[in-house]
């Protein structure tokens, strides 16, 4: 009697609990379904924020947004409700795929819109439009990175770092101008960049550097409000540790040629890419590569007189190998015309001690010593410039000579 009782009491208070959830679940779906469902606007809008504009990132792509060109995944509804990353999928009209990114947390665009009159020097209750009427915004971009690069921030750090002198920046954000110095709509495409670098320069960098010609970055759609639209490049290095051994191959070579590509092949500057998560890197059926997330970029001017504050500019900066992995100084980057950061951080995806992408090396592949004597090299050698070359080589030769077996079993 007494332990049905018990029971009983057990069993109610069970079943109140899972109603309860079950009535919190509902809300937030419904809620989301309302929020987001199709009313006239396209759903797709209210993910832009438009209202804040101009303190955003542009409008190149609002008419397509408008015309329901551009459809998120209607499969995409948890990640609305539970998308801490602010990371969505969609198609286009002509059915390519392509991710909606808003570049940034929603605590990050509160934190920046509290900031908003401050930065400017505006009365506390200022409204973004207001921002069209300030002036020495030029001035205020070079104020921006310098300060991005000389004070030094919590981590993650926020905003672009270009160095090593910040006027620079003036022919850097070039190509994602929409509009001449003598056009009505210049003030708000400046006030669009300084946005960009101070939440994410990533827009920015995809044009500078687009995939139109040959850079390992994603097909730049354009923006809208906060919402950047780029194409979908692929599946994440992370979650293909268990393809053919071939394939991992050319993805190595690829990883290194990109490595030197954003080191040596733009004119002016150089891209040392500080993220090198195996997130950020995907793949497509090509096998081809893409680095997907360009918030984290130090971009260095090679174009300057050094003046007494940079001593050593034409010297070459390694890295210390007693560094740990992640560690790398972005005054030394920023003080030295050349550095092996990407360098060094490709042959740590491939060979380091985090999960290296070449491992496991499969028991029937006969090159393994020479490929990790080259990769440890790399890592730990002292001429990383000289061994990156023969690695890229010897990688080569063993993809165009078909030496490599194919493989099921590993070491
Ligand atoms: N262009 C893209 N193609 C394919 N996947 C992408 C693309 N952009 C982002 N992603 C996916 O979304 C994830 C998060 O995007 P990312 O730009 O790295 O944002 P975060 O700053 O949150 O790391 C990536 O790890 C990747 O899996
Ligand atoms: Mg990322």
């Amino acid at each position: 009697m007494f332990t049905n009782t018990i029971n009983m009491i057990i069993r109610g208070r069970f079943c109140r609990r899972v109603i309860i959830l079950i009535l919190i679940f509902l809300a937030s779906f419904y809620g989301t379904v309302l929020f987001y469902g199709d009313l006239k606007i396209p759903r797709v809008m209210r993910l832009t924020d438009l209202r804040r504009c101009p303190a955003c990132y542009g409008v190149t792509v609002c008419p397509e947004l408008y015309s329901n060109q551009i459809i998120p995944d209607k499969n995409d509804w948890t990640n609305m409700l539970f998308n801490a990353k602010n990371i969505y999928y969609g198609y286009t009209k002509s059915n390519r795929r392509i991710v909606l990114k808003k570049l940034a947390h929603d605590w990050e665009f509160s934190e920046f819109d509290n900031k908003l009159c401050k930065a400017w020097k505006l009365n506390k209750n200022c409204h973004p439009i207001d921002l069209l009427n300030v002036t020495g915004v030029e001035k205020k971009l070079e104020q921006l990175v310098h300060f991005n690069l000389t004070v030094p921030q919590v981590e993650p750090r926020k905003g672009l770092v270009f160095c090593p002198y910040s006027f620079g920046i003036h022919d850097f954000i070039e190509p994602a101008l929409n509009n001449k110095k003598t056009s009505r709509n210049y003030q708000s495409d400046m006030i669009n960049i300084w946005t960009m670098l101070s939440i994410n320069p990533e827009p920015i960098v995809l044009q500078v550097i687009p995939k139109s010609k040959g850079w390992q970055v994603p097909a730049y759609g354009g923006v809208c409000g906060r919402l950047e639209i780029v194409a979908y490049e692929g599946q994440p290095l992370s979650v293909l540790g268990n393809i053919h051994w071939h394939r991992k191959l050319i993805i190595a070579k690829r990883l290194l040629d990109a490595a030197m590509d954003f080191t040596y092949k733009h004119d002016r500057f150089r891209f040392y890419l500080m993220d090198w998560s195996t997130d950020n890197i995907v793949v497509n059926e090509k096998d081809e590569i893409t680095f997907v997330d360009l918030e984290d970029v130090i971009v260095l001017d090679k174009h300057i007189s050094p003046k007494s504050d940079l001593p050593d500019w034409y010297k070459r900066y390694f890295r210390d190998d007693n560094d740990p992995a992640n560690v790398f100084s972005i005054e030394n980057m920023c003080k030295h015309h050349l550095s092996d950061h990407n360098i060094y951080a490709a042959c740590h995806t491939l060979g380091g001690d985090n999960e290296p992408f070449l491992h496991p090396v499969p028991v029937d592949f006969q090159h393994w010593a020479q490929l990790s004597t080259l990769l440890r090299d790399c890592l730990k050698g002292t001429d990383r410039f000289k061994t990156v070359v023969l690695l890229q080589r010897y990688i080569a030769e063993l993809l165009t000579k078909g030496s490599v077996v194919g493989i099921g079993s590993v070491r």
